[in-house]
C-alpha cells in the first residue's frame, strides 16, 4: 500500500509541473492515473512472483547440489586395512598422506608392500601385505645326508645314520667298544649282558653287546656311550657339554638341560621353547591376558614381559591439551596473542615399541610422517633425552622422518625418544609435532 501510495504522489507532483499548473488532477485524469498504477502494480506482481519463483528454483538447485558434493575433505579417508595375519600393522591413521607399515612375526617373511601410503584419491599405494611362512629349508641347512622340516620360526633335521646334533653337524653320540674273547663260553651266540636295572641311575644304562666269531661288540643307546674300560656300562652323553658350541651356533639359544639320553633347551620365564626346540619365543601378555594392567592403562607387549602404560596429556598454566585417542594428545585453541600457548606443541602422540637387546645397527625403528601440509617446509629432530647418542633422524621424502638406530643398546632397559616435527611457512614456525616413543629392551637377545 505504501508503494501505491509513493505512485500516487509522484504522478500528482508530476501533473503539476507539467500540464496544470498549482493544481492538481481532476477526477477523470485520477482516475486514470488510478487505472495505471494498477497496471504498473499488476506487472509489479508479476515480475515479483516470477523473481520469486526463480529464486526458489535457484535455492532448490543449491541443495541438490550440495547434496551431490562428498563430504568434507577432513572426513575423507582410505579404507581401513587388514592385520596380516601372523603378522603386525603399524599405523592408524587412515587419511591421505599417511603410511601403515607391515612387519611379520619371526618365521614368518613378508610379500607384498611393506608401507603403503594413503593416496590422495583415496585408495593405498603398493600392494596388500602377507605373511609368508619363511621356508627355512631353502637353504639346505642339515648337514651330512639329514633331511629337513620346515617349522613356523625354524627347522628340524632327522640326521642320517651317524651324525647327530640340530644341523647333523656332529658324528653320531654313539660308541662302539670292540673287546676279544670276553665269554668264550657264549661263542657264536649273541648274548645282552643283564644288569639289576633298579640300582642304575637314569644316566647309566647297560651296553648291548653281542659276541660275533669270539669277538664281544658293546654298543650303548643313542644319546649313550662307553666311558673307560667297563664296555658293560653305557654312560650318558652330556650333550649340553659336548655340543655346546657346534658349527651351526650354540645348541640351545638361552639354556641346556641334560637330560638322560638326550637334552633339552629351556627359556626365562615369558619365554617359551619354539618349535624348533632350541630358540626362545616371547609369551604375548597382552594378548593371552596374562596381564594386570588396568583398565585406564594401555598394555605394551615386551619380549620376556610386558608393561602398563599411562599416556597422559601434559598439564601447564597457558596450554591445555585434549586426549583424542588413547595415544594422541592435541592441544586446545590458543587464547589469541597467546605466544606461550601457540608455540606448545600442536600434537603429542605416543608409541611404544619393544626390542631386543644389542639390536645390530644401524637400522630404522620409527617414521614419522606430516598429515597434510599447510606450511612450505618441514624440519625433523631428535630432542635431547636420556639415550639420545642412540638415535639420529634422516629424512626419507619430503614429508616423512625416520628415526635411526645408530649403536645397538644393551638392555634391559626403557628408553625415551623425541622426535620433533616443526612445520615452516616462509622460515617462519607455523607448528610443532612431537612424537614420543618409549623403547622396551629386553634383558636379552630375543
Ligand atoms: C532436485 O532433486 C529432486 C529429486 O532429488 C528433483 O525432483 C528436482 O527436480 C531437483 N531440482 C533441480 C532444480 O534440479
Ligand atoms: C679268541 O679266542 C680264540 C679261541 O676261542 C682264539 O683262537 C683267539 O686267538 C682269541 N683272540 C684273541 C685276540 O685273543
Ligand atoms: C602386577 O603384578 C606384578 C607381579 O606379578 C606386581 O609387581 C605389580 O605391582 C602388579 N601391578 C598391578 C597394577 O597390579
Ligand atoms: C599465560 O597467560 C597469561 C594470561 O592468560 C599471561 O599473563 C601470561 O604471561 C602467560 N604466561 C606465559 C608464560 O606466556
Ligand atoms: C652384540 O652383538 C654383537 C654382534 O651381533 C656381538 O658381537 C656382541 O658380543 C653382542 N654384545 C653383547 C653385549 O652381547
Amino acid at each position: 500500500m505504501s508503494e501505491l501510495g509513493i505512485i500516487l504522489l509522484i504522478l500528482c507532483i508530476g501533473q503539476i509541473h507539467s500540464t496544470y499548473g498549482q493544481e492538481c488532477p481532476s477526477t477523470q485524469e485520477l482516475q486514470i492515473s488510478l487505472r495505471q498504477a494498477q497496471k504498473l502494480l499488476a506487472s509489479h506482481e508479476a515480475s515479483y512472483l516470477q523473481s520469486l519463483r526463480s529464486l526458489k528454483r535457484k535455492i532448490s538447485q543449491l541443495q541438490n547440489s550440495t547434496a551431490r558434493m562428498p563430504s568434507r575433505p577432513g572426513d575423507a579417508s582410505c579404507p581401513k586395512l587388514d592385520t596380516p595375519v601372523n603378522g603386525r600393522k603399524l599405523g592408524k591413521v587412515l587419511l591421505p598422506g599417511h603410511e601403515v607399515h607391515f612387519l611379520c612375526d619371526p618365521g614368518y617373511e613378508l610379500v607384498g608392500s611393506e608401507t603403503r601410503q594413503c593416496k590422495d584419491t583415496l585408495t593405498w599405494s603398493g600392494q596388500q601385505a602377507v605373511c609368508k611362512e619363511r621356508n627355512e629349508c631353502a637353504s639346505s641347512p642339515c648337514a651330512n645326508g639329514g633331511s629337513c622340516t620346515d617349522e613356523v620360526n625354524g627347522f628340524t633335521c632327522v640326521c642320517a645314520r651317524g651324525w647327530a646334533g640340530p644341523t647333523c653337524q656332529s658324528p653320531t653320540p654313539t660308541f662302539f667298544a670292540t673287546t676279544t674273547n670276553i665269554s668264550a663260553s657264549t661263542s657264536g651266540a649273541a648274548a645282552a649282558t643283564t644288569f639289576p636295572l633298579t640300582t642304575l641311575l637314569p644316566f647309566v644304562q647297560p651296553s648291548k653287546c653281542s659276541q660275533v666269531q669270539g669277538t664281544t661288540h658293546c654298543s650303548c643307546e643313542a644319546g649313550y656311550t662307553i666311558s673307560g674300560r667297563d664296555t658293560s656300562i653305557c654312560t650318558d652323553i652330556d650333550e649340553c657339554e659336548v655340543f655346546h658350541n657346534g658349527p651351526a651356533g650354540r645348541l640351545c639359544v638361552h639354556a641346556c638341560v641334560n637330560t638322560p639320553g638326550g637334552y633339552r633347551c629351556s627359556c626365562p620365564a615369558g619365554y617359551q621353547v619354539s618349535r624348533d626346540g632350541r630358540s626362545c619365543r616371547d609369551i604375548d601378555e597382552c594378548a593371552t591376558r596374562q596381564n594386570n594392567c588396568t583398565r585406564d592403562r594401555l598394555c605394551v607387549n615386551t619380549y620376556g614381559g610386558f608393561q602398563c602404560v599411562k599416556v597422559e596429556c601434559p598439564r601447564t598454566r597457558n596450554v591445555t591439551y585434549a586426549k583424542t585417542s588413547p595415544t594422541r594428545c592435541e592441544r586446545n585453541p590458543c587464547p589469541v596473542d597467546n605466544k606461550a600457548c601457540s608455540q606448545a606443541p600442536v600434537s603429542i602422540s605416543y608409541h611404544h615399541m619393544s626390542v631386543v637387546s644389542n639390536l645390530s645397527a644401524p637400522r630404522v625403528l620409527f617414521r614419522v610422517s606430516a598429515l597434510r601440509m599447510i606450511g612450505d617446509a618441514l624440519r625433523f629432530a631428535v630432542l635431547e633425552s636420556r639415550g639420545r647418542r642412540h638415535f639420529s633422524i634422516q629424512r626419507s621424502d619430503r614429508q616423512t622422518g625416520e628415526l635411526l638406530l645408530l649403536s645397538p643398546i644393551q638392555g634391559p632397559d626403557t628408553l625415551e625418544v623425541e622426535v620433533e616435527m616443526s612445520e615452516l611457512e616462509k622460515r617462519e614456525l607455523i607448528g610443532r609435532y612431537i612424537t614420543k616413543i618409549t623403547f622396551f629392551i629386553s634383558q636379552y637377545e630375543f
